[in-house]
Parts: C-alpha cells; structure tokens; sequence
C-alpha cells in the first residue's frame, strides 16, 4: 500500500463521515475532557457503541468529573455498571479516578503516565492520549486491526501477526490530528471495513489497499488455526 497517503485520504473521509458520539468533538475541533474519553474508552472494551451510549449518559449525568466519580461508593458505581458485564473493568474504573484525583484531579498527559494508572492497557493509554492529549500514538483495537491487515495484505496469522499489524499502523499514523486518525480507523473499521462484506466501493482507502487490490479483502486478518 501506498502508506504515505492513507492519513490523509483517511482524514479527508473522517471530516465528512465521523460518527456524532456523546464522547467525541466533531474532526477538526478542540480535544475533548479527557474524563469523558476515558471513560468511554474503559466502557467500549468489549462492549459495542450502542450499548455504551446509555452507560456513558448515565455516569457522566451522576459524575460529571472525575472527582465526583472518585467519590462515589463503589456499591453505587458497581450498580450502575450492571449489565456492562466484565466486572473488573467497574472496579478499575474506581480505582483510577481515585488515583487522579489523589494526584491533583487531572490525568497525565503522556502514554507511559497513562499507563501506570488502574486499568488502563496499551489500547486504553494510546487511546486516550492520542484522543484527549493530541499525542501521537500508535492505536491498535480489533477494528483497526482489520484495517490494516487488509490495506498491507499482512499474511502473518494471529495473533503472532499483531506484531506486524502495530509495527505498519505505526507506520501511517501522522504527527498531527493522531485523536481524528485513531477514531477515523475504528470508524472506517466500524461501518466500511467489516468483517464481512466490506464495502470496498464505499471505501477511502481503496486506491491504497493490497488486500481490495488483490480481489480478497476478507481474507485478513488472517487467523491461526486454533
Ligand atoms: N471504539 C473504541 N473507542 C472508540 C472511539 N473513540 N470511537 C469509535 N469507536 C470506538
């Protein structure tokens, strides 16, 4: 693929077709409370968008900062988790907060600071910096992902293959806008790049996908034989 292009066909589709989420500020505009991008973020691991939207709209209703979710009880927070499902995630949660507010009531700004805090992985640290902070980081969901085995043809079975699906997404991810890129990927994932039945017609990044190119975009990411 003709990597040096993507980022900016990318953004170019992202302008016209983000999707309006309650988390995100619309391409182009100033990043968004870091509270709310992480706590999206921890919700939607594992759960789907449609799913999340009510969860996000309730917490931030109940706790609009992260001191207030700090503050809770964990009974109420564990309550109002219910039917999220992955419980350990609702605990971290908490945890997290009370570690933010205890260190001054922000959230780090960097990837490496992220990533110390309770609950927050590589996907959740990128994510949030390259979404809140504007930082340029290497985000990898299942989404992306696809995305990428596709646009590169990448052979390399999973989940070995992740090595080299990070190691290309590294590579077509830009210094500037790295929030609108990150979600322009899930989205481009989301509703054009699907498991089955892509949409390759529809697709931006068509002119530069070797797997659309070689007539089998479905055939990535490939999986080893469990
Ligand atoms: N999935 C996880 N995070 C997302 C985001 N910020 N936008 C769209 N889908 C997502």
């Amino acid at each position: 693929a003709r990597s040096e292009h993507v980022a900016g066909h990318l953004l170019a589709w992202y302008d016209r077709h983000a999707r309006t989420l309650p988390w995100r500020a619309p391409p182009g505009s100033p990043a968004p409370d870091p509270y709310r991008v992480w706590l999206s973020e921890v919700m939607l691991q594992q759960t789907t968008v449609a799913a999340v939207k009510d969860y996000f709209a309730k917490f931030t209703t109940r706790w609009p900062t992260v001191a207030d979710l700090a503050a809770a009880e964990d009974a109420e927070v564990m309550a109002a988790w219910a039917g999220l499902g992955y419980y350990a995630r609702a605990r971290n949660l908490l945890a997290c907060a009370r570690a933010v507010a205890e260190s001054g009531g922000s959230f780090p700004d960097s990837e490496d600071e992220l990533r110390k805090l309770p609950g927050l992985g590589v996907y959740t640290a990128a994510a949030v910096a390259a979404i809140a902070f504007g930082r340029r980081a290497v985000v990898v969901d299942a989404n992306v992902e696809r995305v990428v085995a596709r646009l590169f043809a990448i052979d390399a079975p999973l989940p070995g293959g992740r090595t080299e699906i990070r190691a290309a997404t590294d590579r077509i991810t830009p210094d500037a806008r790295a929030g609108d890129f990150a979600q322009a990927m899930m989205d481009l994932g989301a509703t054009v790049c699907t498991t089955r039945n892509p949409r390759c017609l529809l697709c931006p990044l068509s002119g530069d996908c070797t797997g659309y190119r070689a007539g089998e975009p479905e055939r990535f990411p490939v999986k080893a034989p469990k």
